[in-house]
């Protein structure tokens, strides 16, 4: 939540910083900002509500001139959405300039010791607090930045990502995180800062990962020669000096661009077929019949030792754990159970040193899956990550994982990552059931055969994209949609009704579709669409005879069917055609429809597809 980007260095720092919030806009964009410290020594912060294009507008005739500055892009935690408490935030000499993501739990304790000693706020946020409370520490004790920023973090409690800049020092900027990702990118003679390495990886493909508790300094030199005069100095909060590890970023350029799509969610539903292709590669041998998982040869012990699994996750991810639960109860005959990571942190779980906990995390930096696992891990149990963002906090905390590999993923409706994560609970589950002997050898065989298969299948099924734009057309009127599923389908249909919730703002429901008759039925009338998976599968009868009561009480029914099926085409009122495929692998390919309808309800709808109102695609508070 909220994007940080800093720049440091000999060129125009207004379009680096620029461009780095547009591609950090996805973690927020309620409000813009941007400091930038001139030729002159002026302090020059611009911000405005809404998003990037606006503060772009607002500082076209402005002094945009400076080669240091730091921006931010906003998802408000505290304070409305407006332009004054958009970030940067001034300290009240105008000396200093703060960005921050996180929370700031005891803002109001330090705001309400900052008023009685006479300082002046602005704004409503937590953020302003820390700016004003560095600033009063430097000038009562007489300290440098770096000093006072050490002594205010020690008093603050919460979440923080922070970049500050002073004018009097224009070639340093002092950033900070706990809990929340900060990356610095370093150049040739420049310093880059952001959220993640998106904003980076155009300049350099060198970055260091701050850890936790650390203070990085960014410094230029300009009368020293070497290493073009550049000084990248790591700090604990007690001024212990750490060290450094520069890492290469692998992220390609095309990877993060739009790539002649309308939007990112449309592009990163038609790049599945690759991704998955890719987050199996050199994992999936099909002419040994083999699944390899690196994670499953250097913890095997800990791995084949587990007593249970619980898997702990949040929204989409959580969804993608309720099909890892189906798969590895049935494949390694283990009891499994998935929770929500928000609520299992703080409802005092029993958790064993014989658990196994998977976390599953796109964004790798969710705070309540974070909080999850640190609980777990005090209570001994072992953990494995499922994770897409290479190098973020969650893959860090873990003791081992996988990585889906399906790329960056922009689009705040997650897509391709939840089929990524499937993929690889498909993988963990089949090389588990291997080691353990749970499964029939023929049947591995078959499933690791038929995963294999899925990204060709996910191509027949995108063949659908006109037929399935055309249906939305069709139920844009409705406020509400059912969704219903049984078995497998049952997530699958959960995962449908929430992407079209979060990005069309249609209130839609996901149930097991026998459940329907304790109470949703209710709900039926001529109005609602209802959306059901209804591919020919051990459910298949069962599911039809729910068709039939929707029917009966006038619903309209989209169906999701296998090719061919002509029963339930006589009766539903829209079919949307499957492949013909295992079981356990339908989620693959039926959650593709669901993804393309609810894009194209919100399309016609004409909603902000990549940044629905309200979210953020990194949900690093609370
Ligand atoms: C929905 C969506 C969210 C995330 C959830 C967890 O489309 O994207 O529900 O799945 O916020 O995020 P991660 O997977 O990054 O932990």
């Amino acid at each position: 939540m909220c994007g940080i980007v800093g720049y440091l260095g000999k060129r125009e720092a207004f379009p680096i910083l620029i461009k780095g919030l547009r591609r950090l806009e996805y973690r927020g964009y309620d409000s813009a900002g941007v400091a930038l410290i001139n030729e002159a020594g002026g302090l020059n912060v611009y911000k405005t509500k809404g998003k990037v294009d606006n503060l772009v507008e607002y500082t076209s005739d402005k002094d945009k001139t400076g080669t240091i500055g730091i921006a931010h892009t906003r998802w408000a935690t505290h304070g409305e959405p407006s332009a004054v408490n958009a970030h940067p935030h001034y300290s009240q000499s105008h000396n200093l300039a703060i960005i921050h993501n996180g929370i700031i739990e005891n803002y109001a304790d330090l705001k309400g010791k900052l008023i009685e000693k006479g300082v002046e706020f602005k704004s409503d946020t937590d953020t302003e607090v820390v700016v004003q409370l560095v600033e009063y520490i430097m000038n009562k004790k007489q300290l440098d930045l770096l000093t006072a920023v050490q002594v205010a973090l020690y008093q603050v409690i919460g979440a923080y990502a922070i970049a500050i800049i002073d004018k009097r020092d224009p070639l340093q900027i002092i950033a900070a995180r706990k809990q929340s990702p900060l990356v610095v990118g370093i150049g040739d003679g420049e310093f880059f800062l952001g959220s993640d390495a998106s904003p980076i990886i155009e300049y350099t493909d060198k970055v260091v990962y701050l850890e936790d508790g650390n203070i990085a300094v960014l410094r230029l030199d300009k009368n020293r020669s070497e290493n073009s005069g550049m000084e990248l100095k790591v700090v604990s909060i007690l001024g212990e000096e750490q060290e450094l590890t520069v890492k290469k970023v692998d992220i390609d350029l095309g990877q993060i661009e739009k790539g002649g799509y309308p939007h990112f969610m449309l592009k990163e539903i038609f790049e599945q077929p690759e991704c998955l292709t890719n987050c199996m590669r050199g994992r999936i041998n099909v002419e040994a019949d083999h699944v390899t998982l690196s994670a499953l040869i250097d913890y095997r012990r800990q791995l084949l030792s587990a007593k249970r699994v619980l898997i702990v996750a949040c929204g989409t991810s959580w969804h993608a754990g309720l099909i890892g639960k189906q798969l590895i109860e049935s494949f390694c005959r283990i009891p499994v159970e998935v929770e929500y990571a928000s609520e299992f942190r703080y409802r005092n779980p029993v958790v064993t040193k014989d658990d196994v906990v998977i976390a599953i995390s796109q964004s790798g930096e969710t705070a309540d899956t974070l909080a999850a696992i640190q609980l777990a891990k005090e209570r001994g149990a072992f953990i494995y990550g499922i994770c897409n963002a290479i190098g973020s906090s969650i893959p860090r905390a873990t003791d081992t994982g996988t990585y889906i590999h399906v790329g960056p993923e922009i689009g705040v409706a997650s897509t391709k990552a939840f089929t990524g994560q499937v993929t690889v609970l498909t993988m963990f589950a089949l090389a588990l059931a291997e080691a353990k002997g749970t499964m029939a050898r023929d049947e591995y065989i078959k499933v690791v055969k038929g995963l294999s298969e899925v990204p060709e299948l996910i191509r027949e099924v995108l063949k659908s994209n006109e037929k399935v734009a055309d249906l939305a057309r069709t139920f844009t009127y409705a406020h509400n949609f059912l969704y219903l599923g049984r078995g497998f389908s049952y997530p699958v249909a959960l995962e449908g009704a929430l992407k079209l919730k979060e990005i069309s703002y249609i209130h839609a429901e996901g149930y097991p579709a026998a459940e329907m008759k304790h109470g949703p039925i209710a709900l039926i009338d001529s109005d609602m669409p209802v959306v059901v998976i209804a591919t020919h599968n051990t459910m298949y009868e069962k599911v039809l005879s729910n068709i039939q009561e929707i029917k009966a009480r006038k619903g309209r029914v989209i169906a999701l069917v296998t090719k061919g099926d002509d029963k339930i085409a006589k009766i539903a009122d829209e079919v949307i055609e499957l492949p013909d495929v295992q079981e356990c692998l339908e989620p693959l390919v039926a959650t593709v429809p669901l993804q393309l309808l609810s894009y194209y309800v919100a399309v016609c709808k004409g909603k902000d597809v990549d940044q629905p109102r309200n979210l953020a695609k990194s949900v690093t508070v609370e």
